[in-house]
């Protein structure tokens, strides 16, 4: 049997702590989808098509590996993919609650399961807001994110006017 996963999410952008999950998962599971959220109600930093490029960047190639965009509901994008479960890394205790109740709700409205990786702890403080505000004000940014993210960051701070 082969099982096929997605590790969804904005990724706005991608950090170390995202990359060591997919990594992971590649290793564990026969295939895996990134699936980054194309939502019209959030404005990124990054577009989506930015933020696929950097995804693309730093996974390099991998066979098992696909990086597409979603909208709607993740279980349509599973359904239509023939994808069976969603893979997600937990950092805290406090990702916990909303991260069940998600993979309750999925499971409802999509029969699709959730299994849950724990981030590596050298990144579980690791989040892309507090990358992006860091990169706002010109912070350091190695054991954060790829380079070639921390580039992009600076790039788009820059482009702003900080
Ligand atoms: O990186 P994020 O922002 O924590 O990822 C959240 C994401 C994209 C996984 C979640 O918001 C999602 O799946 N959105 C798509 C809409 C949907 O299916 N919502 C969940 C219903 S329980």
């Amino acid at each position: 049997m082969t099982v096929s996963v997605v590790v969804p999410g904005s990724f706005d952008p991608i950090t170390l702590g995202h990359l060591d999950i997919v990594r992971r998962a590649c290793e564990r599971f026969d295939h895996v989808t990134v699936a980054v959220l194309e939502n019209p109600r959030k404005q990124g930093l990054f577009s989506v098509d930015e933020r696929l490029q950097l995804i693309r960047a730093v996974v390099g190639e991998i066979d098992n590996l696909a990086v597409e965009r979603f909208e709607g509901l993740l279980v349509d994008f599973c359904r239509a993919h023939d994808i069976g479960i969603i893979c997600k890394g937990l950092r805290a205790v406090s990702d916990f609650e909303y991260e069940l109740q998600m993979a309750q709700m999925n499971r409802r409205i999509g029969g699709i399961e959730t299994v849950f990786m724990s981030t590596s702890p050298e990144h579980s403080y690791l989040s892309s807001s507090l990358v992006k505000e860091v990169a706002r004000y010109g912070g350091p940014l190695d054991g954060t994110v790829p380079d070639v993210v921390a580039d992009a960051l600076r790039d788009k701070f820059a482009a702003a006017g900080g």
